[in-house]
């Protein structure tokens, strides 16, 4: 995308559909300084508001949306350019599709840029799901491996590592790693701790689903190399939401996926798979391309007619990001995570679980008893949209289920407020 289109999109990223949240706000907030009013008083630390977070968004003013993590949530500059892109696609479909692969080339170069990338090693894909899927469809596996999954890895993924065992006649070893495990080292030792000679591949999280803690730390991905097993690492809501520099490869694992729209502001359907160098030849895609004899990633990308506009779009979050300054958004949203996880410990009495330091998402246990199923897990979802109208993620756990709270520009610390003083009448066993 070039500059000069950026700069339009900017000037006008108000949303005609949301309320203002206070008095006087408007279109071109982003551009100001925020205000004394919006500042909360007191309370050392809560995060004041930055620019922009009251008109960037399209969300539903009259619900806290306290659940960033799980799908993201588009800013309006990032859906004006998507919203282009499609109209130029319908005015002229033979010229957009025709144009479309050397585009794509270009997003992707400068997706890799912001990540640390070579833009040769990383392919775009639609989401983790899939592309966590077309590497383990590109490792060989055989009867007498084991692929290494961990208890608190995401759903679709581990059950993807499953049947992709079960098709070569391989096992799966899944470790359980304690909510309460204090550090990285100490998960890093059971994961370590599983690890056999018959251990082929580990799929492991840069930040887990369910706990929001970090399992594939640099230091494990070594010690697992060194013991000739071959990493995928979920990375799902790591671009955005952390620091991230790939190192010109896969970030020190051999297959790192990682989701644009989740924490960098992309259009939905917008992920990288990126791919150490002796993979690259091997990698194969999950449906037959045009481009096939073009390898990676190429092969990987091109998937026929498709909406492509997501990728095109993408590097228009990581601009917005920068634009607002991601490491004043990240510090943000952690210092936000942090104040609402205090309140459900101080006002709910939950306690909390480790943290990721720098992480815009913080995790509380439920008492024991409470969303320890899925269809309670999801009930109490249920009940605090409809009770408190707040999104929040719950997840099942034997002995207490796991709440997990999201910050975001667009965050309130009285969002979280609510939460912790009305959750207490919602836990039921
Ligand atoms: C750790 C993790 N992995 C994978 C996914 C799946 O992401 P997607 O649905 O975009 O494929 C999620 C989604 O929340 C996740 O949290």
């Amino acid at each position: 995308m070039s500059h000069s289109i950026w700069m339009v999109e900017m000037k006008n990223p108000g949303n005609p559909r949301t309320a203002p949240e206070r008095p006087g706000a408007h279109a071109d907030d982003a551009d100001r300084p925020a205000d004394d009013a919006d500042r909360p008083a007191g309370g050392a630390d809560r995060p004041a508001p930055l620019r922009g977070s009251s008109t960037l968004f399209t969300l539903d003013p009259g619900t806290a949306h306290l659940n960033h993590g799980s799908y993201g949530a588009v800013p309006v500059p990032v859906q004006r350019y998507q919203a282009r892109l499609r109209a130029e696609m319908e005015r002229d479909p033979d010229g957009f599709f025709l144009t479309a692969p050397d585009r794509v080339g270009r997003a992707r170069a400068e997706i890799a840029t912001a990540l640390g990338g070579d833009p040769a090693r990383l392919a775009l894909v639609t989401n983790v799901t899939e592309g966590v899927a077309v590497a383990l469809d590109s490792i060989p596996l055989g009867e007498r491996d084991q692929v290494l999954v961990t208890d608190h890895g995401y759903g679709v993924v581990t059950r993807a590592a499953e049947r992709r065992a079960a098709e070569a006649g391989a096992a799966v070893r899944c470790v359980r790693i304690s909510p309460h495990a204090p550090d990285a080292e100490a998960v890093a030792e059971r994961v370590l701790a599983a690890v056999t000679p018959r251990t082929r591949v580990a799929v492991l999280d840069l930040v887990t689903s369910p706990t929001a803690r970090t399992v594939a730390t640099p230091a494990l991905l070594a010690a697992l190399r060194s013991r000739g097993v071959v990493t995928v690492v979920d990375a799902a809501h790591a671009p955005g939401a952390l620091p991230v520099d790939l190192g010109g490869a896969a970030g020190g694992a051999d297959f790192w996926v990682g989701n644009l729209h989740k924490w960098a502001f992309a259009p939905r359907a917008a992920a990288v798979l990126a791919v150490d160098r002796p993979w690259r030849p091997r990698v194969r895609p999950l449906t037959f391309s045009w481009e096939h004899d073009r390898g990676f990633p190429r092969r990987v990308e091109w998937r026929g007619t498709f909406d492509y506009t997501p990728w095109l779009a993408a590097p228009a979050g990581f601009a917005l990001l920068n634009r607002i300054g991601a490491e004043q958004l990240r510090a943000h949203n952690a210092g936000l995570a942090a104040h609402g996880q205090r309140l459900l410990v101080e006002r709910a009495g939950l306690r909390a679980l480790p943290d990721v330091p720098g992480l815009g998402m913080r995790t509380v246990r439920l008492p024991s008893g409470v969303a320890e199923r899925e269809h309670a897990a999801k009930a109490l979802m249920v009940a605090v949209h409809k009770g408190l109208n707040t999104r929040i993620a719950v997840r099942p756990w034997q002995g207490g289920g796991i709440l997990r709270i999201s910050a975001q520009l667009y965050n309130r610390p009285e969002e979280y407020l609510r939460l912790a003083d009305g959750l207490a009448g919602l836990i039921t066993r």
